[in-house]
């Protein structure tokens, strides 16, 4: 069977201040397969997808669709070319709702021409949720859904109008597994259909799950294209970052110090009677399902969220965070999830937002002392291996990946305390994941204590010392990180094991 190539990209180039983010890329996708795309943070996955969706000009190069060559110079183009997209940064408008949202930009139903159909479009939009099989609140402002949901969201409003190519540029980064199956189950019934779907991801096992050739970059250029079966993740990893990786972890050295930490009978609407420690060097996951209080429990901590009863110690005195900035003064950091929303400011420089926190350190009798900034900023840049051209850029010029790290860098330089991670690898490619990994145990070798959150379960066994399994906000079990596997630990996150 000969099939056809539906979409393919001949000499695609686009350069930016400083940075050429594609050098001639040449690739093709055929009908009805699932094609991986990956590479390193800032080899330029998302400038090729958001090129074909018309969102930014490239300065070289033709795309041909069905044997035709086409022009796409907006998103329109791009929709009248049949192509879908779910994009790295989802694009919802916050204050709108689901419903909203999914049908923007594509014709809302009406009544009498004018006026919007609101029963139709929630009927219409009820319907692509149900094929979905999730559950979205409707009528709710996306600014007030979970990052799942909102998720969902963009990934519904790729499915409101049919297609025949889809792009996912890492679509599954906010999703839990339950919400990511049904996910891979609508794309197979898309190749079913025999469409086509580019899904982009640092997840390598998904990738190597659902996809049937897998296109991988390196600084804006093509290094292969594989028949999915014919490949290993070593294989991918090497043509990824040039290198394999011995090991996904750093070694666990040293032992735990004082206690640094301490909650005790803490108690909110999420939680409910939490106590325990964390010590100095020590890394302790929170393990449980979605749902189970984790991210709130972080947040309780950083003062984000409030108590109502119960208390916390920090090396030995009573810790009472009115606020997240009262919390980092006392030396209490945290990482969160959604790091493009509650960790940057993406108008201002790269060097700025690093040292954003630190401030207070650098200054000289309140003067700042610009270079001491700068070479602070680049050298924990480094340390996270940020890919820029420029220390002076906007944040919101880095690649997703890059963004992560730079929120990364700028707790690395604060030396926190009590160092608090939710999901602290999302969205990173697996040679800065390594890096990242190795900042968090060194930062607990010098006497961090740090608290870790992660759907990842290779993550927390891989890194954490002990493991505090909660459901439901309340304490299930609390175990060392000791000939755990993969079963046991799901066992103890449903409650399993007494
Ligand atoms: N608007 C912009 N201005 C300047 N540089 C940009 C802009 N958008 C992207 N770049 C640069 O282009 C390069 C490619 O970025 P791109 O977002 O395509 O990477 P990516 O492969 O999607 O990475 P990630 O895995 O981190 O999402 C990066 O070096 C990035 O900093
Ligand atoms: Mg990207």
């Amino acid at each position: 069977m000969v099939v056809k190539e539906v979409l393919s990209i001949r000499g695609l180039k686009k350069s930016y201040p400083g940075v050429m983010a594609l050098k001639g890329v040449n690739l093709a996708f055929k009908a009805g397969e699932i094609h991986g795309l990956i590479g390193e943070n800032g080899a330029g996955k998302s400038t090729l997808i958001k090129i074909l969706a018309g969102i930014v000009k490239p300065d070289d190069g033709e795309v041909t669709i069905l044997g035709k060559s086409v022009q796409i110079r907006n998103s329109k183009d791009s929709s009248r070319n049949r192509l879908c997209f779910i994009h790295q940064e989802l694009n919802l408008v916050t204050y709108f709702n689901a419903a909203e949202n999914i049908f923007l930009g594509h014709s809302y139903p009406r009544r009498l021409r004018f006026f919007v159909d609101w029963k139709r479009l929630k009927a219409k939009t009820k319907e692509i949720t149900d094929a979905l099989q999730v559950r979205i609140p409707l009528d709710t402002p996306v600014s007030y859904l979970s990052a799942v949901d909102r998720a969902m969201v963009a990934i519904a409003r790729a499915f409101a109008v049919s297609g025949d190519i889809y792009f996912m540029d890492e679509p599954a980064t906010a999703l839990t597994d339950i919400e990511k199956e049904k996910l891979f189950r609508v794309i197979k019934t898309l190749k079913s259909q025999g469409k086509t779907v580019v899904y982009v991801s640092h997840n390598l096992d998904d990738i190597l799950d659902i996809t049937d050739r897998i296109t991988v970059m390196r600084d804006g250029t093509v290094v292969e294209c594989r028949e999915t079966l014919e490949t290993t993740k070593d294989d991918l990893i090497r043509s990824m970052i040039g290198k394999s990786l011995e090991s996904a972890f750093p070694s666990r050295e040293g032992k735990a110090g004082a206690v640094v930490f301490k909650a005790g009978d803490i108690h909110n609407e999420s939680i409910d009677g939490l106590s325990f420690d964390v010590r100095a060097g020590e890394i302790l996951g929170i393990g449980g399902l979605v749902g189970a209080g984790r991210t709130e429990l972080l947040e309780t901590i950083f003062g984000a969220r409030g108590k109502d009863s119960g208390t916390f110690t920090l090396n030995g005195v009573p810790f009472r965070p009115s606020s997240p900035r009262s919390a980092i003064e006392q030396g209490v950091v945290l990482v969160p999830e959604e790091r493009r929303k509650q960790g940057l400011v993406l108008s201002r420089s790269i060097y700025e937002n690093i040292s954003m926190m630190s401030l207070g350190d650098i200054s000289n009798f309140g003067f700042l002392n610009h270079r001491v900034i700068r070479n602070r900023s680049e050298e924990a840049g480094e340390k996270v291996r940020l890919k820029c051209s420029s220390y002076s850029n906007h944040v919101g010029t880095l690649s997703g990946g890059n963004q992560q790290k730079v929120v990364f860098a700028k707790t690395v330089l604060q030396e926190p305390k009590l160092l608090l991670l939710d999901e602290p690898s999302k969205g990173v490619d697996v040679g800065a994941r390594f890096e990242i990994y190795s900042i968090i145990r060194d930062l607990a070798s010098r006497g961090t204590a740090v608290i870790i959150v992660s759907s990842d379960f290779n993550e927390v066994l891989g890194l954490t010392d002990r493991i505090l399994f909660i459901k439901e906000g309340r304490m299930v079990s609390l175990k060392d990180n000791i000939d755990m596997n993969q079963e046991k630990y799901l066992n103890c996150c449903y409650g399993r094991d007494s």
